[in-house]
């Protein structure tokens, strides 16, 4: 039985985005700067982290609260070992009719078809640049974005539905966005280009290096004209197109230019078990302690109810120059995006 929950805007919860892994193999400049994010930089101990029985037992009741859709998130998701059985656990979940994962692909030439045979439907691959010293500018690290195409062709070939994000920032990687999109249209895959956010505290995030959604647009329909397709679902965060000239669609996620607060139906579980109702919230509520206290299921219910029922964010229809600059926001890599 379901009892759906709407939060203080009449917003109901939807999505579960669950990040399992705080670290990551890269250094994206705009999520993990290596200058921030070095040798030193103390990650979650493992003990802190969320077990598969702990994450499965908390989305249960995120499902019966009305949640269908769960993503997994990092840091890089694919760095924690037997991710399968998680997917596998969640499958047997009542009421949750997509589950996807949101990674680099580097270990997709692995992982796959396990994940796939596991019950996992698509993946979203962040890939930034095809051209390899852009590439490896955006992503901090030496590795070659071929590691990155070899796990979309991996993810192709084991059945999982493929989307591409582009994260695009000013000056630095936006010459990519025609070979980008060149490549993803001969391909078949979806595109999405995301306008460059000011999460956390350290990715150095002003104005001046956000390329808009409406610029963007502009640039791709030198490939070929686009025509505006409906949203999939309430809550969708990319506008979608497509080519006239194809069926292939491109996407644009402007958080910055056009917000989507109002239509904003999604919850942030990080690896540690705090529970976020904002990507970009101050701070979360300890969903672990919770459940580590012992809490029953129907009282990890009602927990989560309360904290969704008292939910006002709206950070992106609210951001200013100031509140991008002064607000003390959680990381992206300890909340998955
Ligand atoms: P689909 O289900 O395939 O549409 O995935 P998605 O776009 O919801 O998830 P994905 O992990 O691929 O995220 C794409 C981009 O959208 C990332 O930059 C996210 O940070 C951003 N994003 C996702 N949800 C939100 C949100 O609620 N608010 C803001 N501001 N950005 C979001
Ligand atoms: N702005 C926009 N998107 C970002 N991502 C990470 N950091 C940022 C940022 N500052 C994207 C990643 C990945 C998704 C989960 O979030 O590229 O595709
Ligand atoms: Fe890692 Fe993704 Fe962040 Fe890049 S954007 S550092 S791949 S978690
Ligand atoms: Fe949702 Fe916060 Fe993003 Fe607005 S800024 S869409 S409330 S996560």
């Amino acid at each position: 039985m379901t009892a759906d929950v709407h939060d203080q805007l009449s917003r109901p919860l939807q999505d579960l985005r669950i990040s399992i892994m705080d670290r990551c193999n890269f250094r994206c400049t705009y999520c993990m700067p290596k200058e921030i994010f070095g040798d030193d930089y103390v990650f979650l101990p493992e003990e802190s982290l969320l077990s598969f029985e702990e994450i499965t037992r908390a989305a249960e009741q995120f499902a019966a609260l009305g949640v269908k859709k769960i993503r997994l998130t990092g840091g890089e998701p694919l760095l924690r070992k037997d991710v399968p059985e998680l997917i596998a656990s969640l499958r047997t979940i009542e009421g949750i009719e997509d589950i996807a994962l949101t990674t680099n692909a580097v270990m997709l030439p692995k992982q796959a078809k396990p994940l796939y045979e596991a019950g996992l439907e698509r993946v979203n691959v962040s890939l930034d640049a095809l051209h390899t010293d852009v590439f490896q500018e955006m992503s901090g690290r030496k590795t070659s974005p071929n590691a990155v195409l070899r796990g979309i062709d991996a993810a192709i070939e084991a059945g999982l539905g493929v989307k591409v994000n582009m994260v695009v920032r000013k000056g630095v990687n936006d010459e990519e966005v025609i070979p980008m999109a060149r490549y993803c249209k001969e391909k078949g895959l979806t595109l999405r280009f995301i306008e460059f956010m000011d999460v956390g505290q350290t990715n150095g995030w002003d104005f001046s290096q956000v390329v808009s959604k409406k610029e963007l647009h502009e640039r791709v329909s030198q490939i070929a004209p686009l025509e505006a397709l409906e949203r999939n679902y309430f809550g969708e965060v990319a506008s979608r197109y497509r080519y006239r000239d194809s069926d292939v669609e491109v996407g644009f996620i402007s958080s910055v230019t056009e917000t989507f607060c109002g239509s904003c139906t999604r919850a942030r579980l990080s690896a540690d078990g705090k529970l976020f109702t904002c990507l970009f919230s101050e701070s979360g509520s300890d969903l672990r302690a919770v459940m580590r206290d012992g809490a029953t299921d129907g009282q990890i219910h009602d927990w989560i109810r309360a904290v969704w029922g008292k939910r006002e964010d709206r950070y992106s229809e609210l951001r200013t120059e100031e509140s991008a600059r002064n607000r003390k926001k959680i990381e992206m890599s300890y909340i998955g995006g």
